[in-house]
């Protein structure tokens, strides 16, 4: 087996399987930060005609990909199975046919190979995919949970104790930009497209409501925002009018950004940490990255976020977070099942 890092002592080699929604991913983490492979085979291009993940064709594809993914991620990471400590996979949330091909292999796996089954929750790996970026992270702060299918503050005070302070009562950031991406006739996934286009645009043209704004209050809500954007957007094309699409991008993305940022910054200052984590795939916005860090910078807080491939859905995330379950003996039996509503730091997976 691979030394890494110089390493004699057996090290602990998790592996883990993602595929929750549209990614299907497998990865070796060694002693829960060292990723040894993590490969991602992505079905954007599969979904990008139909504007969004199709749940039925999303599920076939995993089928086919997983097997394929599993083996390239030990053949990279130089490992058999049998070297492998334990298996971690994603059992919620997500989409309920995705979750359930990565948690029957998982389990096959796990019996055939006579390893332990660790359930992890998709959440709790993005936000552990900052330990994978700066291996300097500890516990506690203050995690921002932005993808596609969530928006949350999370108080995440160790490696097995989470606080869910709030979370998005209807659309989430990254459902809101690839919302307003598919009006605007950008390719899926709109995030990044709206980024781009954002940075030629003036993000103060247009004047997009910002909700739920009061002292304390930890709740997000987008659809009002999205409502707003597609009226300008209809109105204009009613008066048969041009729209400037990077200032409506620009004015679109200052609007998420600017909430996002101060309420994850009142949510620190009210648990007094002094460490603000980025985490999910709306973490990769140059803005919201720019913003938060010039924003940290005055309050004197240090923020982290990971690198823009474990931003995005991947296993290594759901190792890492897999390895600080089997620290505390944390583990699932056969009977492990997909939990697509799964909360953040909710049902344990016995
Ligand atoms: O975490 P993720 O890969 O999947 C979920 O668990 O949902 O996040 C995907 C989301 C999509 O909505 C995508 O548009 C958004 O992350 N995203 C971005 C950027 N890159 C990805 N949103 C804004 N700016 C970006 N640069
Ligand atoms: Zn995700």
């Amino acid at each position: 087996m691979k030394d890494y890092e110089g390493k004699t002592a057996k090290p602990c080699l998790i592996l883990a399987l993602e595929t929750s929604c549209d990614e299907t991913s497998a990865s070796v983490v060694a002693d829960g930060r060292t990723i040894l492979s993590d490969v991602i085979s992505s079905q954007i291009p599969v979904h990008q005609k139909f504007g969004g993940v199709v749940p039925e064709i999303a599920s076939r594809k995993h089928i086919e990909n997983v097997i394929p993914v599993v083996d390239e991620a030990l053949r990279v990471a130089k490992v058999t199975l049998s070297d492998i400590t334990a298996i971690g996979v994603t059992y919620g949330p997500g989409l309920v046919g995705a979750l359930l091909v990565g948690v029957s292999v998982a389990k096959a796996l796990s019996f055939a190979a006579d390893k332990p089954l660790i359930g992890v929750n998709h959440l709790e790996g993005h936000i552990f995919a900052n330990f994978l970026s700066h291996p300097e992270l500890e516990p506690p702060f203050m995690a921002l949970v932005v993808s596609g299918g969530h928006t949350s503050l999370v108080y995440v005070e160790g490696y097995n104790k989470f606080d869910l302070l709030g979370q998005t009562r209807d659309d989430a950031a990254g459902e809101a930009f690839d919302k307003i991406a598919r009006v605007m006739k950008l390719p899926y996934p709109g995030g990044p497209y709206i980024d781009r286009l954002a940075k030629t645009g003036n993000p103060e043209a247009i004047a997009f409501p910002r909700a739920l704004t009061g002292r304390d209050n930890f709740e997000f809500s987008f659809s009002g925002l999205k409502s707003a954007v597609l009226n300008y957007l209809n109105s204009a094309a009613l008066r048969g009018e041009e729209v400037n699409k990077a200032d409506v991008a620009a004015s679109f993305q200052a609007a998420v950004v600017d909430v996002l940022v101060s309420k994850v910054l009142q949510a620190a200052r009210k648990q007094a940490v002094k460490k603000i984590v980025l985490a999910g795939g709306v973490a990769a916005n140059s803005e919201l990255k720019l913003k938060l860090e010039h924003e940290c910078a005055q309050a004197g807080i240090t923020l982290y976020y990971p690198e823009t491939i474990l931003c995005t859905d991947n296993a290594a995330m759901i190792a890492c977070r897999a390895y600080y379950q089997h620290l505390i003996g944390e583990y699932a039996d056969l009977h492990l099942n997909a939990i697509p509503s799964l909360k953040l730091g909710g049902k344990k997976c016995r």
